[in-house]
């Protein structure tokens, strides 16, 4: 009797165990099957949504970009371009003397040349910069500065109550001061107006409504657009591809070049392209973009190619 029973109750444990087993062996092959769709949510679910394709060569208009201080206009034109991002992946390039000679360099933020010169070039056409970066680059005139060309020009970019002319805030009269001292430097604000065209072209390259998705606009999206406005051939240093933080990465790379102690840059990526509550970048379904864009408007990426 004794025997029987301990042995039913074997036989139990055992397809306790293998039912568990196989739900285990289930999960984790689920589980690994998602890996893709997890990275990618939100936006991985807006994927087979219409896109609206925009013509960025006729989207541009003469009254996106005012001059900060003074009567300048926002008229830079150039054939070739070297956008050249603040990712670590231009360290080791020796890209520097190819960047200084195109002809037109544009770069983000407060990304320094000085000390970097032979991977990412001394010569600064175009710099766009963050509301939220005013004061570090400001904190560096001279470095940012340094071998800006005759005809260069700041874009800042940010809201219309930060930066704008007539909300007169601290920020837009710390810009303001910079372009009365340095007047061989053309400063220009985004306009409100511009700001909301930035938006909706957001919403149609990826069906999502910014606002209501709680995204954030990088600069490098403000950045990319601009450089398809003004130039007719760009070559991007150091972007990787969207699909890259896909691969199981062995090393770190620090989301900036000139942060080596910084966040990585997949982990950075990946968490903003996941996160739901707050503000979020985007910065995986921005790549996505770009990637559609380069065959449009002729644009090439270096270190990595792609
Ligand atoms: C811009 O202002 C300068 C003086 O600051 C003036 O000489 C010039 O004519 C103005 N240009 C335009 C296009 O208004
Ligand atoms: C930086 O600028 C100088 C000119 O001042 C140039 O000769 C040099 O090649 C540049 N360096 C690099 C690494 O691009
Ligand atoms: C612009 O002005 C600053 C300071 O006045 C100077 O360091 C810089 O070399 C000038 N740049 C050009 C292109 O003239
Ligand atoms: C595209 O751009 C590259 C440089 O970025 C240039 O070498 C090439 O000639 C361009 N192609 C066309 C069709 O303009
Ligand atoms: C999102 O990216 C920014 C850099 O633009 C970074 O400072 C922030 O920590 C990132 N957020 C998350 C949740 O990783």
């Amino acid at each position: 009797m004794g025997l029987r029973i301990s042995k039913s109750q074997h036989s139990q444990r055992v397809t306790i165990f293998s039912v568990i087993f196989i739900l285990m062996t289930l999960l984790i092959l689920l589980g690994s099957n998602n890996i893709n769709d997890t990275i990618y949510a939100p936006f991985h679910m807006a994927a087979n949504h219409a896109i609206k394709a925009t013509d960025l060569k006729k989207w541009s208009t003469k009254d996106g970009y005012v001059p900060v201080y003074g009567n300048k206009t926002m008229n830079l034109r150039c054939h070739d371009c070297a956008l050249v991002t603040s990712s670590s992946h231009v360290l080791g390039s020796r890209a520097g003397e190819e960047i200084d000679h195109t002809e037109c360099v544009i770069r983000m933020n407060d990304a320094p040349t000085l000390g970097f010169e032979s991977d990412v070039g001394n010569r600064t056409t175009l710099r766009v910069v963050a509301h939220s970066s005013v004061f570090r680059v400001l904190r560096k005139p001279n470095d940012l500065l340094h071998r800006t060309d005759a005809n260069a020009a700041f874009i800042f970019w940010g809201p219309p109550n930060k930066i704008g002319k007539e909300a007169k805030g601290t920020l837009f009269r710390i810009i303001e001061r910079v372009s009365m001292t340095y007047s061989n430097l053309s400063c220009f604000g985004i306009t409100a107006n511009k700001m909301r065209r930035f938006d909706s072209l957001f919403h149609r390259e990826t069906g999502r409504d910014r606002q209501q998705s709680h995204s954030w606009l990088s600069t490098g999206w403000f950045t990319m657009v601009i450089a398809i406005e003004i130039c007719d051939n760009i070559k991007v240093y150091g972007m990787v591809p969207p699909n890259h933080c896909i691969k199981p990465r062995t090393k770190k790379i620090p989301y900036h070049y000139y942060k080596p102690r910084g966040p990585d840059e997949c982990v950075t990526y990946i968490q903003n392209e996941s996160s739901r509550r707050g503000n979020h970048h985007r910065f995986i379904t921005e790549k996505q973009v770009f990637a559609r864009w380069a065959k449009l408007y002729n644009i090439s990426f270096t270190h990595p190619e792609w």
